[in-house]
């Protein structure tokens, strides 16, 4: 079965073709970050744009890519939910065009279960009961999983999501949006415990996160004197990962899970793995691979393929912005 998956929920334009909703035979990514730049952080309309000037290109990219012809796919998946409302109106309008065209049915998808899902794709049999931690620039939460498709929701950000603070934290350094690949490096010349930072604890709720209080502690550090950026970076990387490991220890003591899946932007970070394959021996742990981890569209193509039950989406179905996925 081929999959044409479409991805559109934030500042990516991705298309990806998948066969069996395994092998990608293709995964093309068109990012306007560079306009985003200048204002520190995604600007909506300016996305739209973008997103509607290359969709078209990005889809035929992706098909020829796969060496296969429009007519070959047999299903065609976009992410539905959660994103910015214009940007993911753009990617199911797409959709469903092409679906009415081809006549071939139509699947949405969750854009965080998908990327969750990005670490479980290539396995023929996914343990359970699992612990899932999604780590991106628009969520941060943890989640018993089921099974694909059922999940309890064990915690969340009560604040900035973990990706959204490295991007402010990247900002205080005046290093370039996306901001977290940019702290990673820095971090990379610095002293982890070079600075007292702490992340939030929240009360009553010792598996939510909360990293506004980390942030602030950044800005005010930042107007001593003689401080070194990057020891700066280090800390704040160090104390945030420290938070995840903290609280992935503690779901399992809670929850006991056969693996930990991990999914979002953030989990492209070295420090990340490293630190929680040190804090987390007796549970396996399952990243994405690096391609994977970003916004794209194969993990869109990936889990459409895994749930697609042979119903085709009603094509007055509408995109929603806000929606957890348990
Ligand atoms: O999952 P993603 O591509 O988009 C969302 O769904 O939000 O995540 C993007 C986020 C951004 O905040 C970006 O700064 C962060 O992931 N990110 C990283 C790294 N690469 C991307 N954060 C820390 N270290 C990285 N290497
Ligand atoms: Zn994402």
């Amino acid at each position: 079965m081929i999959t044409l998956g479409i991805e559109t929920t934030c500042d990516e334009t991705g298309a990806s073709i998948v066969e069996d909703g395994k092998k990608i035979l293709s995964n093309v990514i068109a990012s306007s970050s560079d306009i985003h730049e200048k204002y520190g952080g995604v600007f909506p309309e300016l996305a739209c744009r973008r997103h509607i000037e290359v969709i078209e290109e990005v889809i035929l990219e992706a098909i020829e890519k796969a060496q296969i012809t429009k007519e070959q796919i047999d299903l065609i998946a976009v992410a539905s939910q959660p994103g910015l409302i214009g940007a993911l109106l753009i990617g199911m309008n797409a959709a469903k065009g092409l679906s009415i065209s081809l006549r071939k049915p139509l699947i949405g998808v969750n854009h965080v279960e998908a990327h969750l899902y990005a670490s479980m794709m290539h396995l023929e049999s996914i343990p359970t009961p699992s612990l899932g931690i999604c780590l991106s620039g628009g969520h941060t939460f943890i989640v018993k999983i089921l099974d694909v498709g059922s999940y309890e929701m064990l915690s969340t950000t009560v604040d900035d999501a973990i990706g959204e603070a490295f991007d402010k934290v990247a900002s205080l350094l005046k290093l370039p949006y996306p901001g977290g690949p940019w702290v990673e490096k820095l971090a990379l010349k610095g002293n982890p415990k070079a600075y007292s930072f702490k992340a939030g604890r929240v009360k009553k709720s010792p598996l939510d996160f909360s990293f506004s209080g980390l942030k602030t502690s950044v800005l005010y550090q930042l107007r001593e004197k003689d401080i070194v950026p990057e020891d700066i970076a280090a800390t704040f990387q160090e104390v945030a990962f420290k938070d995840v490991a903290k609280k992935a220890k503690r779901s399992l003591e809670t929850f006991p899970c056969q693996a930990i899946f991990l999914g979002g932007g953030v989990t492209a970070n070295q420090r990340l793995r490293k630190i929680l394959e040190e804090e987390i021996q007796n549970t396996p742990l399952f990243f994405a691979p690096k391609e994977l981890t970003l916004d794209n569209a194969a993990m869109i193509a990936g889990l459409g393929a895994k749930k697609y039950l042979g119903e085709s989406m009603p094509l007055d179905s509408e995109a929603i912005p806000r929606i957890p996925i348990a």
